[in-house]
């Protein structure tokens, strides 16, 4: 089955008892047992429950994996990845990542015994040179980048990854799995803030996490339970039900996110664009290499002019809001700097190239033509 329709057939039968064509949203919290062995499919919610499990089932089916986690948010899929570690070992990761991300590596897990080094992950020999330290048992990339939409070869990665002796987590939130499946490219663990493009309408926080290995699958879901963060029946039902329109949204929203950075690339006022479509992007050629079909809602670019200008232009536009957040029908604008990666340490930002100046658009569902003239009277 092509992509669209596992995203539509694949776990999400009808239901058995009613023939309804949408399955229920189970909200029970425990489930009555035959016998004391509790050898039943379901015991307690947190463990697993029908409604998450029919979720996990489509998006495993779309990534290329075997299994697939569904957590409270992406935020708790990560750290739950992170629980794979012990005091002493170290986890290479990029530079172009997430401030929240970001946020746990630097800020909470190396008090608990965590070394953290930080790369460029599109400069393969550095991660080579960082990879030697043997005690680095995670190799965390984000592919595209956000907010500089860098682009990381993750074959590449896998393969330096695994001769290290260290597994290769893929942050594939930006690119989804309608675009990229980083299992088929040799990454051990994809990770996804369902909040953006998956829910994809402003309304849900949920996270997930899918694996090939069946081993490791279990690993992360013992370490689930453990820790308890899972995702709600509600969110997964809109999660699901997310996953049948992803491939048509995330289509459209690319086409709109490459006219538009073509747009920008050409008008007076603006340096630079970064977005991975267009040719002269350093990553255009592995990017269409491990994308098919677009290269994402998600696009940045400075201007040539001061912060305030930048701050001027990002709360004068009507259409695109002023909110962090990317991959819904809204299209949404912000100043990473003090927004979304606002959490980093303003040098550590700037010497990874997040200039305080950077506008970052998360392009909707709105008309091109709308969103091109809402952007060029707040440019004017
Ligand atoms: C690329 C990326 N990864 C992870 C996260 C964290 O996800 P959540 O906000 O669902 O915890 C975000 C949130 O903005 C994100 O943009």
């Amino acid at each position: 089955m092509q992509f669209r329709t596992r995203a539509i057939h694949v776990g999400q039968d009808r239901d058995p008892a009613t023939g309804a064509i949408v399955p229920p949203i189970h909200v029970a919290s425990t489930f009555v047992q035959p016998d004391a062995s509790m050898t039943a499919a379901y015991d307690y919610a947190r463990t697993a429950s029908p409604t998450r499990g029919g979720f996990e089932a489509t998006l495993a089916a779309l990534d290329s994996g075997t299994r697939a986690l569904a957590f409270a948010s992406g935020m708790a899929a990560t750290h739950c990845v992170t629980q794979l570690l012990a005091p002493g070992d170290r986890i290479v990761t990029g530079t172009d990542i997430y401030g929240g991300t970001w946020r746990l590596f630097n800020k909470l897990l190396t008090g608990h015994g965590i070394t953290i080094t930080a790369v460029d992950t599109t400069d393969i020999d550095a991660v080579r040179q960082a990879l030697s330290h043997g005690s680095t048992k995670l190799l965390w990339i984000e592919s595209p980048g956000n907010p500089l939409l860098s682009i990381t070869d993750i074959a590449a990665c896998a393969e330096i990854a695994h001769a290290g002796g260290a597994l290769l987590a893929c942050d594939a939130t930006v690119a989804t799995p309608a675009l990229s499946r980083p299992l088929d490219h040799g990454a051990d663990i994809v990770m996804h803030s369902a909040t953006k493009s998956i829910g994809g309408h402003s309304d849900l926080l949920g996270g997930a996490l899918v694996t090939r290995d069946a081993e490791l699958g279990t690993r992360l879901h013992w370490l689930q339970n453990a820790t308890g963060g899972v995702m709600g029946p509600f969110e997964a039902f809109l999660c699901s039900r997310g996953l049948k329109t992803l491939e048509l949204r995330v289509r459209a929203q690319s086409a709109t996110a490459l006219g538009l950075a073509e747009w920008l690339l050409a008008h007076p006022r603006v340096k630079t664009v970064h977005y991975p479509g267009l040719a002269s992007h350093p990553g255009h050629a592995v990017a269409r290499r491990q994308m098919t079909g677009g290269f994402g809602s998600l696009l940045s670019f400075e201007l040539d002019g001061d912060v305030a200008t930048a701050r001027r232009v990002v709360e004068s536009t009507r259409l695109f809001q002023l909110a962090v957040s990317l991959g819904a029908v809204e299209s949404l604008i912000e100043l990473p700097a003090v927004m979304s990666h606002g959490s980093y340490e303003p040098a550590a930002r700037r010497a990874v190239g997040i200039a305080d100046g950077l506008i970052r658009l998360a392009v909707g569902l709105e008309a091109f033509e709308d969103l091109r003239d809402d952007l060029a009277a707040a440019l004017a």
